[in-house]
């Protein structure tokens, strides 16, 4: 499994991933516009293949199985997605994805990450604690379909 930057040609596989894990998902375009700015960070995890040839895994195309997206403005990054395919949850690749999010965000003058999660999204509220992400705030009523309260988190990096 590789971590590599999102490109044009992952966003439609990405926006599946969304589209089941998300009552409201990004679209496409949302994907496209975002990653063609400056000041983001948009990575995906592929899946290696076995049988490689001599070709680079970018342009093998191997499955993307989860993807990570952050918005940069001066020192604060604000992560606004984090999805990986239901199939392949609990194998360590949200973690994989939010560290590395994290160094490439160190890498460019970040000093502290924040994010909003569903209160009722036990496994990705443990993601987040398990990477120093602390509780700074509610947002009441933040999300629809369902209509449920957010979670502020932030980690100094
Ligand atoms: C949240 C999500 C990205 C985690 O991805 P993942 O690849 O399964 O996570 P990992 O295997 O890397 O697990 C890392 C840590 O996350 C937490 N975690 C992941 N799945 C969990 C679960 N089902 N229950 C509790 N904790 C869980 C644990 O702290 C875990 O560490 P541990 O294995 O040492 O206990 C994934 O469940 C997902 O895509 N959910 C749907 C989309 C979503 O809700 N995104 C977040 C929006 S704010």
């Amino acid at each position: 499994m590789i971590i590599r930057e999102m490109i044009l040609k992952d966003v439609p596989a990405v926006a599946l991933i969304e589209q089941e894990c998300f009552s409201m998902p990004w679209s496409e375009k949302s994907f496209c516009d975002s990653i063609s700015r400056e000041d983001t960070i948009f990575l995906v995890c592929e899946e290696e293949l076995t049988d490689c040839g001599t070709h680079s895994p970018k342009e093998r195309g191997g499955r993307i199985v989860g993807y990570i997206g952050m918005y940069l403005s001066f020192e604060e990054g604000e992560i606004t997605n984090v999805a990986v395919s239901s199939s392949y949850r609990k194998r360590g690749y949200g973690q994989r994805l939010i560290q590395a999010a994290k160094d490439k965000a160190a890498d460019r003058n970040i000093k502290s990450i924040l994010l909003e999660v569903r209160k009722s999204n036990a496994s990705a509220v443990s993601l987040y604690r398990r990477n120093g992400f602390e509780q700074v705030g509610i947002r009441k009523n933040f999300y629809e379909r369902p209509a449920e309260d957010a979670i502020i988190m932030k980690v100094g990096i």
